[in-house]
């Protein structure tokens, strides 16, 4: 538990995680980790494919750098892109990668997938570069060190961009990068290196607009090589929400409860921010991101914490408070992944990769506006 605590909640807490330890390791007596996905759920009432219909292949390629777990490049594919190469440090992520799509072209691990070292050229002529440079130097949960901050990969994005040429990229960022406090760190490492080459768009998207079950904010730089291209660009718009648009109402919101298949209830609302895999200790297999967050899981009966890796494992040993214990697949529904795209690594790794990646459908709907500014202009 990462925040304030009086000594007698710290007890109670470290008793109750004794008391489910003890459950968890009695259920395990009887039943191997491996487990095949089961569970007491009514079915999962949301499908993410349903948010993001597969588009037919526009023509257009994409490299994706800090691929992560693979949310912007899930949410390219479905916009009917192809996918060129992805650049992940992380050994884990590019095993999720790989494991997903056999036939793409991941590069990973510190000799292979650190952008930093990697010499772009080789993929000059491809038509968009999406990436998401690591967000800690910005992040509220961190330090906002920002340019000063050694994990600021800003440069090595531009860097991609200035050496590729792509027709667009689009950079995905926490929603602080628009801070006042980091107006200069933009302007001198965003706009000024592209000044001339790139006409950029900065904007904010909230997942629940388009149908993610979760309460999640990102920012969005996207960036066009011609001017004419630039001139077609629209936003997306939200395809879901509460109020009626000129062109009909929005579909309503999805909310936590109604997206996992689980029975009404009064309280059902858009999940908090799942934690990123930045915050909090890690090796968590916690979502839990803030004491405002609790309450909201609290009051929808969902625990945020000792997520399993399997729901027969999770509804093996539901909490002593009754609540519905989380699998990883229940929190990557709650992101918007595909029923069908597994994570690779233990737990705490793959909530990493899900808490850290762009809800694919907010990555579909920024990527096919991109495709159609720069397909709109053939
Ligand atoms: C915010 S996450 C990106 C999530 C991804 N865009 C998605 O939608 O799933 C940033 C990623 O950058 C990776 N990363 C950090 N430093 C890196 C480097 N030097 N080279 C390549 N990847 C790096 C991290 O491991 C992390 O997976």
């Amino acid at each position: 538990m990462p925040y304030d605590l009086t000594d007698e909640q710290r007890d109670r807490y470290r008793a109750t995680s004794v008391r489910s330890q003890l459950r968890k390791q009695a259920y395990l007596r009887n039943h191997s980790e491996d487990a095949p996905v089961g569970g007491i759920k009514l079915g999962q009432r949301l499908d993410p494919e349903d948010l993001m219909p597969q588009l037919d292949q526009n023509g257009l390629t994409s490299l994706s750098l800090f691929s992560g777990g693979g949310g912007l490049d899930i949410g390219f594919e479905r916009a009917g892109f192809a996918h060129r190469a992805s650049v992940e440090i992380l050994d884990v992520c590019g095993e999720t990668l790989r494991a997903n799509r056999p036939s793409w072209e991941v590069h990973s691990g510190n000799l292979d997938g650190d952008v930093r070292s990697v010499a772009f050229s080789k993929f000059r002529g491809v038509d968009v570069v999406h990436g998401g440079p690591p967000c800690q130097p910005f992040s509220i949960a961190g330090k906002q060190a920002g340019a000063a901050d050694p994990r600021n990969m800003w440069p090595d994005f531009i860097r991609c961009v200035l050496q590729t040429k792509p027709r667009a990229f689009v950079a995905e960022n926490v929603p602080g990068l628009l801070d006042r406090k980091f107006e200069s760190f933009v302007q001198q490492n965003i706009i000024d290196p592209l000044a001339g080459g790139y006409t950029v768009f900065r904007f904010k998207l909230s997942a629940h607009d388009f149908g993610v079950p979760q309460a999640r904010k990102r920012v969005f730089f996207v960036g066009f090589r011609s001017k004419k291209d630039a001139a077609r660009w629209i936003e997306p718009a939200p395809t879901h929400g509460d109020v009626a648009t000129l062109f009909g109402p929005l579909l309503p919101r999805n909310t936590a409860r109604c997206a996992l298949g689980l029975p009404a209830s009064d309280f059902d609302v858009v999940a908090p921010t799942l934690r990123s895999g930045f915050t909090g200790p890690r090796n968590t297999t916690g979502v839990l991101n803030s004491r405002a967050a609790l309450k909201i899981w609290n009051g929808m009966g969902i625990w945020p914490n000792g997520v399993q890796s399997t729901a027969s494992k999770a509804a093996a040993y539901p909490p002593e408070n009754g609540h519905f214990r989380m699998s990883v697949a229940d929190c990557a529904l709650l992101q918007g992944f595909p029923s069908s795209w597994r994570f690779s690594g233990a737990v705490y790794q793959a909530l990493g990769q899900i808490g850290n990646s762009v809800c694919p459908p907010a990555a579909y709907a920024v990527a096919r506006q991109v495709a159609r500014a720069l397909k709109d202009g053939e």
